[in-house]
C-alpha cells in the first residue's frame, strides 16, 4: 500500500509538495493538509479541488500526524519544534524543512527518535552536494565554508541587520553583511538560512561550518556556495537558485528537493549517498 503523507505548513513549499503528490510525480497519497491560517488553508484546497478533482481533508496538526505515515513539514522555525515534538510523541516520520529549529537539539532528537522508532529527514533544501559532504565526513574534514548570496529583497527585514543599521535595498553592491559561524547564523536569519543549518548537520557541526552571508543588488537568484577541504580533497558547488514566484526568501529547488526525497524515500532504486 502507497505511503499517507500529511503537509503541515500549506505555503509556498507545502502548496508545491501537495501538487506532486496530487499529479502522482510521487509513489504515496496525501493524506490531509494542516496549517495555521484558515483562510488561505481553504484558498489552497479550493484550488487543488479544482485542479485536480480532489477534496483534500483539512485535519489539525495532531490528527493529521496520527492518520499520515510520513509528515512534510513546511512551517516556520517557531512552529516547527512543536510540530517535531508530536510526531516524535506519535512515532511518525517527519521531513523537516525549518532545518534551522533543528540545530540545538538535532543529536538529542535523533537519539528520541530512534526510540521512537521513527525517523527525522533533512532535505537537502536550496542547496547542492550534501552527498559529497556526508562522504567527507569518513575521512578527515579541514574546513566546510557556504557562501550564500541574495538579491537585498530575500533579507529585507531581517531584525539582526536593522539592529546593524543595514538597509539591503539601499545597497548599491554586493556587501558582505554577516561572517560566523552555522551556530551563530541559524538564529540570526531564521528564515533565510535553513541550508546552514542542512549542511553543519550533515558535516562538521554547527560551530566548524563557516558562513558569509552576501547581500547583492546586481544577483537575481538565491546563490549557495558550498566548499570542503579535507583528506579527499577538495569539493565545491554551487547552486544559483531562483526564488520561488511569492515568496523571495524560498528557493524553488526547496519544493522540488523534498519532492526528490519523497520519490526516494517511495522507491525501490536508492541512487546515491
Ligand atoms: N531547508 C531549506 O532549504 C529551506 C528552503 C526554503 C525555506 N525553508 C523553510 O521551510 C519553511 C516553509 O517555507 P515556505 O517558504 O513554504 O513558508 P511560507 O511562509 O510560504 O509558508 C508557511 C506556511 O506555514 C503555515 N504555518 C505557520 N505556522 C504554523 C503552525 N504552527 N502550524 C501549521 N501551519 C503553520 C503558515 O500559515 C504558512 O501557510 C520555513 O521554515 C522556511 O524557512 C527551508
Amino acid at each position: 500500500m502507497s505511503k499517507k503523507i500529511g503537509i503541515i505548513g500549506c505555503g509556498t513549499i507545502g502548496k508545491e509538495i501537495c501538487r506532486a503528490l496530487l499529479s502522482g510525480q510521487v509513489n504515496a497519497s496525501l493524506c490531509g493538509v494542516a496549517d495555521a491560517m484558515p483562510e488561505s488553508l481553504r484558498k489552497a484546497t479550493e484550488d487543488f479541488s479544482r485542479e485536480f478533482g480532489v477534496t483534500i481533508p483539512v485535519l489539525s496538526t495532531e490528527e493529521l500526524i496520527k492518520a499520515a505515515d510520513l509528515v512534510v513539514e513546511a512551517t516556520s522555525k517557531a512552529a516547527a519544534p512543536a510540530i517535531v515534538e508530536i510526531a516524535l510523541a506519535h512515532g511518525r516520520d517527519i521531513i523537516l524543512l525549518s532545518a534551522g529549529a533543528l540545530l540545538e537539539a538535532y543529536e538529542s532528537l535523533s537519539a528520541r527518535a530512534a526510540e521512537a522508532g521513527c525517523r527525522i529527514y533533512v532535505p537537502s533544501g536550496a542547496l547542492g552536494g550534501l552527498d559529497a559532504v556526508k562522504g567527507a565526513m569518513s575521512g578527515e574534514v579541514y574546513s566546510v565554508t557556504l557562501t550564500t548570496t541574495k538579491p537585498p529583497k530575500g533579507l529585507a527585514g531581517v531584525p539582526y541587520l536593522e539592529s546593524k543599521g543595514i538597509d539591503v535595498l539601499a545597497l548599491r553592491e554586493a556587501t558582505e553583511v554577516f561572517a560566523g559561524t552555522a551556530r551563530e547564523a541559524v538564529p540570526l536569519f531564521p528564515a533565510n538560512i535553513n541550508v546552514a543549518a542542512a549542511l553543519s548537520m550533515a558535516g562538521v557541526g554547527p560551530d566548524k561550518t563557516l558562513v558569509r552571508i552576501v547581500a547583492d543588488p546586481a544577483c537575481t537568484r538565491n546563490t549557495h556556495e558550498v566548499r570542503i577541504e579535507g583528506s579527499f580533497g577538495v569539493f565545491t558547488s554551487k547552486c544559483e537558485n531562483l526564488p520561488a514566484p511569492f515568496n523571495p526568501r524560498t528557493s524553488t529547488m526547496a519544493s522540488f528537493s523534498t519532492i526528490a526525497l519523497l520519490r526516494r524515500l517511495t522507491s525501490s532504486l536508492q541512487i546515491g549517498s
